[in-house]
């Protein structure tokens, strides 16, 4: 074996050549399936052979033995094969493979080179966050900008190119009832002390004032026509509504870590929508029906009845006008491979009309169809297991939400690290506080529901962000403590051979990495990483609780601190995969 990254990836292409080598009937169409095992029976299993010499009424056991046979003696070498039960392949990495791989991997570069091929040459735009202005963030908006941002970081780290594209609604309908409250009631102070609260209360304002007397409700419509029509006083006010959104919510983003690439809402497309309906009226896609434009689908349940609209009876662009143009403009700008769209679930139906319109629309027209794929999510909870809200009812904002959750760490750290400067342990906090908010989003399935409780998630115990984190800094303290760093080649160059269950235990859970690294890109579902971190840091633990490493005899002193480092090197850089900062002391 080579150290290669993937094992699991190099032991199924070896199996491939062997199928071919010892003549397998049907060679070419044997898959291996090689993936990590239960390390009850080593560390990879092929479960292919069975199925392979089922379907071709072969003996599975004689099939894997001739296939074992076939493997190239250094493959021999580096592990134990084992065939087990009716025609499993069992491979056990010796140590000398275990050290091989961990001597390989001893930067987060050369992590991410061995983990680049598997986007190569793809672009892959990912529309996250996406709120729409004029209006704060609130506790509905933490999953799309959180799971994009990890989606986007594990995609990238595959070798894609990533487009972060936000794509924002900031050519809603509210902005006429904004403009008309905007125009009359515009309180300049706080404007200037809160914009976006504000504009909130403008638009409570204007949304009131409508509902009460249509006379404002027909202002409030004049103004949006006059908006649409380019009037240059209410596109100023637009303008100002959008820039003052975008920095409040940069705000939020900036605690992310996170930062677009592009900002392209809805107003970009405004002048896009045009060839939309002629292309789709075009070719038949689209018809009228009661003044709309509209696309129905007569293959499918029920989308042959309830058609997908595509310009409203006013003559007006909706969401669905707009994200087609946003598909072709992004098959042409950006020569994108597909888009992700991380959106609460509730818009699964939108996203499933809209897909199977774009990808018909392609085909006809002879363009190449982009991959499109709905990554969706669940619903934040309370602890009464109804959507998250404040006690009054209201939608929680972000900011407050984070500034609760840094309040909370900050409590935490102080708890048991009284003797840091409150300085450090505020700044900690905020690692923490934040981190502790998105790791508990990620750590969950995207696609249920989860049920947002403080004590559970700001914890040292259990899979959460603190646990990881504090995992992170003991090991720091460990280097700090022997006076050593990671990836000093002197200490590491005396390892000798790994040897105690513990030293061999955490190995095998370290080579791993890249197969919870394949998992979570292949199903966009960052949970299955974070689970891996959780019980990579349990096996640390108890390593380290078994084995000391700071002992006298520079080959296993040398190998413990291999170990520690490596450990290190994957935790760090699976919570920045994540979107989370690391802290070296906590
Ligand atoms: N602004 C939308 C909302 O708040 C989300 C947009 C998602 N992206 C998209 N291309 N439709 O619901």
């Amino acid at each position: 074996m080579h150290a290669s990254f993937n094992l699991a990836a190099e032991l199924d292409a070896a199996l491939m050549a062997a199928a071919s080598a010892a003549g397998l009937v049907d060679a070419a169409e044997f898959a291996p399936d090689v993936r990590p095992a239960d390390a009850r029976h080593g560390d990879y299993q092929a479960n292919g052979v069975l199925g392979h010499a089922k379907a071709r009424k072969l003996n599975p056991r004689a099939t894997a033995e001739k296939l074992v046979a076939a493997l190239p003696a250094g493959l021999h070498d580096a592990c134990a094969i084992m065939i087990a039960g009716p025609g499993f392949v069992n491979f056990t990495l010796k140590p000398a493979a275990l050290l091989a791989w961990l001597r390989a991997h001893d930067t987060e570069d050369h992590l991410r080179a061995g983990a680049a091929s598997a986007k190569h040459n793809q672009t892959w735009i990912v529309d996250y966050s996406s709120p729409n202005t004029a209006k704060q963030m609130h506790v509905g908006h933490l999953r799309s900008a959180v799971i994009g941002e990890a989606i986007a970081r594990l995609l990238a780290f595959s070798g894609a190119r990533v487009v972060r594209d936000n794509h924002i609604g900031d050519w809603g309908t509210q902005f006429g009832k904004l403009i008309w409250a905007y125009k009359r009631h515009l309180d300049a102070g706080a404007l200037a002390q809160d914009p976006l609260e504000e504009f909130e209360r403008l638009y409570k304002a204007g949304h009131h004032a409508a509902e009460a007397g249509p006379a404002v409700m027909d202002e409030a419509r004049a103004e949006l026509v006059k908006l649409q029509g380019g009037d240059a006083e209410n596109l100023a006010i637009w303008r100002k509504i959008n820039d003052v959104s975008l920095a409040a919510f940069q705000q939020i983003y900036d605690r992310f870590g996170i930062r677009f690439d592009v900002a392209l809402g809805e107003s970009f497309y405004n002048d896009k929508v045009g060839q939309i309906y002629r292309e789709l009226s075009g070719c038949g896609l689209a018809v009228e029906s009661d003044g709309a434009l509209v696309v129905f689908h007569p293959e499918h349940p029920r989308f042959k009845q309830q058609p997908l609209m595509i310009r409203k009876r006013d003559g007006a662009a909706n969401y669905a006008s707009t994200d087609l143009a946003t598909i072709l403009y992004r098959a042409e700008h950006f020569h994108a491979t597909g888009a992700l769209y991380v959106v609460d679930k509730r818009q699964s139906d939108h996203f499933e009309q809209l897909f199977l319109t774009a990808q018909k629309w392609f085909a006809q027209s002879g363009r190449p169809v982009p991959q499109l794929q709905h990554v969706d999510f669940g619903t934040i909870l309370g602890e009464d297991n109804r959507p998250l809200k404040t006690r009054s009812g209201e939608n929680i904002k972000l900011k407050d939400l984070l500034a609760e959750a840094e309040e909370r760490a900050f409590a935490l750290v102080s708890g048991r690290s009284l003797d840091f400067p409150e300085a450090e342990r505020r700044a900690i906090a905020a690692i923490v506080g934040v981190g502790s908010v998105q790791y508990a989003d990620l750590s969950q399935n995207r696609s249920s529901d989860y049920v947002f409780a403080w004590d559970k998630m700001i914890s040292l115990e259990g899979n959460t962000a603190a646990y990881l984190l504090y995992a992170i800094a003991r090991i720091h303290s460990i280097f700090r403590k022997l006076a050593a760093r990671p990836n000093d080649l002197a200490i590491e160059g005396a390892a000798s051979a790994l040897e105690t269950p513990a030293e061999l235990a955490l190995a095998r859970k370290l080579v791993k990495f890249p197969n919870a690294l394949d998992t979570a890109v292949g199903q966009l579902r960052p949970h299955f990483l974070c689970l891996y971190l959780y019980e990579l840091a349990g096996e640390f633990s108890a390593f380290y609780n078994a084995d000391k490493v700071g002992v006298d005899d520079a080959g296993i002193r040398g190998r413990r601190l291999l170990l520690c480092a490596r450990t290190l090197l994957i935790l760090e850089t699976g919570l920045r995969l994540l979107g989370l900062r690391t802290l070296t002391r906590m």
